[in-house]
């Protein structure tokens, strides 16, 4: 749990609308008078930006391992310079991807063992758990289409097979039906103001709970 904020991490997909949501979820939040920081990984930081480049652009393979190091060296850096300080000055961080994204991208996506690559990132981030997560659940296929709208090329991991997003998919109900206590999951088809009514309620529900 965050210290004396709330931690709110965004999950899905490429294509399944996360950034849309957050802003639209940062801005309820503001209006309601919190203080919110929106940030992401990879490249939440100076030093995330440069490995946002490594990871999303290098041309060439890098070995799933080493990909993993990258992603967990992102988010220690991101975790104790930005997230937690702001945890404890009592604000809002909103989060698109966290650890969920490494447990499915690297572990089912890569297929490195899953409970391996949660480790890493827990020493990473010395132990740091949502308040809550939210899954944007979308078929690799709809996902596919979105992004064909949305891009001129893809990054190294968008342009995975099809085989490999359903296994990112799947590896992600599977961790939200794990921890349904920390998890929110939302069909990610239907259109964004049910979406973000859908999540506005989980949130409004955890911030009355405190
Ligand atoms: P990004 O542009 O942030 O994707 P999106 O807009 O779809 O959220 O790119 C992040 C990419 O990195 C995305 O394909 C998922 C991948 N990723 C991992 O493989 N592991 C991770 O731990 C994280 C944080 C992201």
């Amino acid at each position: 749990m965050s210290d004396t904020g709330l931690f709110i991490t965004l999950e899905g997909g490429d294509g399944s609308g996360k950034t849309t949501q957050a802003e639209l979820l940062g801005e309820w939040l503001a209006g309601e008078g919190r203080t919110v920081v929106r940030t992401r990984e990879p490249g939440g930081t100076d030093v995330g930006v440069e490995v946002r480049e490594i990871v999303l652009h290098h041309r060439g393979d890098i070995a799933p391992r080493a990909e993993a190091l990258l992603y967990a060296a992102d988010r220690a850096h991101h975790i104790a310079t930005v997230v937690r300080p702001a945890l404890a000055r009592g604000e809002v961080v909103l989060q698109d991807r966290f650890i969920d994204s490494s447990v499915a991208y690297q572990g089912a996506g890569r297929v490195l063992d899953a409970d391996e690559v949660r480790s890493l990132s827990e020493w990473a981030t010395e132990g740091l758990v949502p308040d809550l997560t939210v899954l944007l659940d979308l078929d690799a296929a709809a996902a596919r289409g979105r992004l064909d709208e949305a891009r001129t090329r893809y990054d190294r991991l968008e342009a995975e097979a099809s085989e490999f997003h359903d296994r990112v998919r799947a590896a992600y109900l599977e961790l939200a039906a794990a921890e349904p206590g920390r998890f929110l999951v939302v069909d990610a088809a239907q259109p964004v103001d049910v979406i973000a009514l859908a999540i506005r309620e989980r949130v409004a529900a955890v911030l009355g709970a405190r």
